[in-house]
């Protein structure tokens, strides 16, 4: 695979076109220049304006590290563990290609570099120019005899720019809460993993019974990130084997789905039986208008003196009148 084939324009109209590459960076055929960030061979799909937020700092990555070692020190909790622990969920294999979003400093590469066993791709991207930069000189070098390769960008989360179905899974850790538009965060994500692979995010967030303890308040008062709740409503409705867990003291959500490109298996035409009778599809999409209660109370005697169901009845009754007024026209 050439460096750049995976990527592709995110320019409304140009429908994700294939990119080449030129000394100042990837152009696609409309002309949409995305240039390699100054030195490096990164390509800039997006990029946040200096001083945006505490990421987009000079000295943002060690601003970070000090934040995560009070976060893993606080929650006493081994963070080679934790990282461990969430990206053996998932499921790579030597050869896998996967994704990491909102990668920071790239301080998870280690751990994914092992997880793919000596073979393998992985796509690191961040929105903000510093971090991403301090994890191609952390790890770059460092990781480039392990077989897997490392392709960074500095992108958008919510607006990625990789074709549909392109990886074995996606991973993210430690930053959705914050994005823009988390339902497109999780949405992208979902879109350019395969049907089969594996979705996985976490971010900070109590778990519902610590809310209103001692415990939950103190932290929430210390960060209001811990009172977000995991956007399980933002899943894509066609997300399978769902989990919902919590890390760190219970104090980080982490959710894991299956990807798939298909409905949930429902037949909405299977007959109930009994008293009311009737299918989801009839009771859904069949409804009628009233009639008065006292009428329905008939109906439902009459159906019960004839052994049908109400539905059964209704059906029957309604198609023989239909049938008489068809035949006195
Ligand atoms: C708390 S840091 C986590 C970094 C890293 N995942 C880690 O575990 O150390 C959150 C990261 O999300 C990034 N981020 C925020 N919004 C983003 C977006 N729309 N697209 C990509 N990255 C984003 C920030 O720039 C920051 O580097």
């Amino acid at each position: 695979m050439s460096n750049y084939s995976s990527y592709c324009c995110t320019e409304p109209g140009c429908h994700r076109a294939h990119l080449n590459e030129s000394p100042e960076g990837l152009r696609c055929s409309n002309g949409h220049l995305f240039p390699f960030a100054s030195g490096t061979n990164v390509p800039v799909f997006a990029s946040e304006p200096e001083d945006a937020n505490e990421y987009a700092r000079v000295n943002a990555a060690e601003l970070h590290d000090n934040a995560l070692r009070w976060v893993f020190s606080t929650f006493e909790t081994d963070e080679a563990g934790l990282r461990e622990r969430l990206i053996a969920r998932l499921g790579l294999t030597k050869g896998s290609r996967v994704l990491i979003t909102g990668a920071g400093a790239g301080n998870d590469l280690p751990y994914l570099v092992r997880a793919l066993s000596g073979a393998g791709d992985i796509f690191v991207q961040d929105i903000a120019k510093e971090m991403l930069l301090a994890g191609v000189a952390r790890y770059q070098d460092e990781l480039s005899g392990s077989g897997v390769s490392l392709h960074f960008s500095i992108s958008d989360a919510t607006d990625l720019p990789f074709c549909d179905d392109i990886f074995d899974a996606a991973y993210h850790f430690g930053g959705i809460n914050l994005f823009p538009d988390i339902a497109k965060g999780i949405s992208e994500m979902n879109r350019v993993v395969r049907p089969g692979g594996i979705v996985v995010i976490g971010d900070e967030g109590l778990a519902p019974w610590l809310t209103n303890t001692e415990f939950g308040k103190m932290l929430v008062n210390n960060n209001p990130l811990y009172a977000c709740t995991p956007p399980m409503s933002l899943l894509p409705d066609t997300a399978r084997s769902v989990k919902l867990t919590w890390e760190l003291s219970n104090c980080f959500y982490v959710i894991e789905f299956c990807v798939s490109n298909d409905p949930l298996p429902l037949n909405i035409d299977i007959p109930h039986l009994g008293k009311r009778g009737g299918t989801i599809r009839s009771r859904y999409f069949g409804q009628l208008e009233g009639v008065t209660p006292a009428l329905r109370e008939r109906i439902y005697r009459e159906a019960e003196r004839r052994g049908l169901s109400r539905v059964e009845y209704i059906e029957s009754a309604l198609r023989d009148s239909l049938t008489n007024s068809d035949q006195s026209d």
